[in-house]
């Protein structure tokens, strides 16, 4: 160990993240040097653009249009990889790692496909990869799960892990306003992407699941098996309805331990007004960790966003930095030749209680034989209501219900025995109420 060490950073992708990674390390760098004993210095940033105008400083620092450069320098000792998607980032981190590089990354989508392989030939080449930032932003989740809570057996992990879903969520029911205009106005307010697609169906959370998952329960990364659905189709009356039972909707992300293999699904649901994800509100992340030991732990903070996703990559940068420093590879929980292939459960096996709307027609019986639709599939009742109808002239009035405990399997053959009900026009929207009850 040699105090005089400088350890070498090399950028590729300068962006949101690595532009304020840059900045937060240059003006951190005095109390960063106390904590590790050496220095850090940013030495290549690769960018795809070379002429575009950025508002930070390099100083020395080289600037190249070719990532490779940077993968490949032999000054570099950790690659901080902040491109994102999976095509040339898998190959950046790969060729890093042949090359005896240490990585960084904030990237979800490749950690949650690629995961396996990444990790993998990390451990061959003895070099450290960390991903801290690949999820929730601020919230150290990876670090809690792969040390903090180390001796638990996890039960589950639930987390409302995507800043776009959970504002337009929060916004829509406290606003009143449609899908359409709060995602609008999260793409001025910057909350959410031009293309929104990718947080508003699911993907983007269901890539965070992925690693969740991995880490807590020491299984492969499986993107590939979890069920994923979004909120583009949920309407204000349904938020509202909700509401008056009790609930408020949320966008979940949930991995929970069944004696039959693990449950990772994505979706809305209906929480509990007085659980405390309810209170998760706006561009806010909370995760919710269920140990043996431990009980019930919450995480919250800030999911995204130039500084707060610094915060986790810096922490990263720190770890591997000192790693080097000792000379100390530090072994994690998550050892990629440990990993199990455990079975993932079908989504239509899943268990809970549901919240069914329908638009029935106004006449006599129509309640009588929901019932006794639910009751053939010897399922309960928890409440049923009729709503006011919201047009006068159409001559059909909501139902709203919300049934006891039954699988995802019944609630469709539930749903389209009503559907093709002479009683019922139109569809039947139907969503999960989590009780947060597991068997386990
Ligand atoms: N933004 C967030 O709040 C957030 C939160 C958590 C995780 N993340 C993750 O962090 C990563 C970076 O996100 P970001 O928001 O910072 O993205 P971004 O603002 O779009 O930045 C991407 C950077 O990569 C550069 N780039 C793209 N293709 C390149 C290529 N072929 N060669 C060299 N450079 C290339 C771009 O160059 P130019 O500057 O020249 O265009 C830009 O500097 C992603 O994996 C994302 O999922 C982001």
């Amino acid at each position: 160990m040699s105090s005089s060490k400088i350890i070498k950073l090399g950028f590729v992708g300068f962006g949101t993240v690595g532009q304020s990674t840059f900045i937060a390390l240059q003006r951190n760098l005095c109390q960063i040097k106390k904590q590790i004993g050496c220095e850090l210095e940013v030495v290549s940033v690769a960018v795809n653009d070379l002429e575009k105008k950025r508002d930070v400083n390099l100083g020395g620092v080289t600037l190249t249009n070719d990532p490779f450069e940077v993968v490949l320098d032999p000054n570099v000792d950790i690659v901080v990889e902040l491109i994102g998607g999976t095509e040339i980032a898998r190959e950046l981190v790969s060729v890093a790692i042949a090359n005896g590089k240490h990585v960084v990354t904030a990237n979800k989508a490749l950690i949650a496909i690629f995961g396996d392989e990444i990790l993998l030939s990390a451990q061959n080449e003895k070099t450290l990869i960390r991903f801290e930032a690949a999820v929730a932003g601020s919230i150290p989740i990876v670090k809690a799960l792969s040390e903090s809570v180390r001796g638990n057996r996890i039960k589950a992990v639930v987390g409302i892990i995507n800043g776009t879903c959970n504002f337009v969520l929060s916004e829509m029911a406290t606003k009143h306003v449609s899908f359409a205009s709060i995602l609008g106005e999260a793409q001025r307010l910057g909350y959410a992407e031009a293309d929104p697609s990718f947080d508003v169906m699911g993907t983007d959370a269901g890539h965070k699941l992925a690693i969740l998952s991995a880490i807590a329960f020491g299984t492969k990364f499986q993107f590939d098996k979890i069920h994923v659905e979004g909120i583009q189709d949920i309407l204000l009356e349904d938020i509202a309805y909700a509401k008056e039972l009790g609930y408020q909707v949320k966008h979940l992300a949930i991995a929970v331990k069944t004696p039959g293999g693990l449950e990772l699904r994505v979706h809305p649901a209906l929480i509990p007004l007085d659980h405390i994800l309810a209170s998760v509100d706006g561009v806010v992340n909370g995760i919710l960790v269920d140990g043996d030991l431990s009980g019930p732990l919450m995480l919250s903070g800030a999911g995204a966003g130039g500084d707060a996703t610094a915060s986790a990559v810096i922490s990263d940068i720190i770890d591997v930095a000192s790693a080097i420093y000792t000379g100390g590879i530090k072994a994690r929980a998550l050892r990629p030749e440990k990993l199990l292939d455990y079975p993932i459960t079908s989504f239509t096996e899943s268990v809970s209680g549901y919240y069914v709307r329908v638009e029935a027609k106004d006449k006599p019986g129509v309640l009588a034989e929901i019932s006794r639709v639910l009751a053939s599939f010897n399922v309960s009742i928890e409440a049923i209501q009729q709503k006011e109808a919201r047009d006068v002239a159409s001559a059909k009035v909501p139902i709203v219900i919300l049934t006891g405990r039954m699988t995802e399997r019944a609630i469709r053959e539930v749903c389209e025995i009503l559907a093709s009900s002479d009683s019922i026009i139109g569809g039947v929207i139907c969503y999960k109420v989590e009780d947060f009850q597991w068997a386990n």
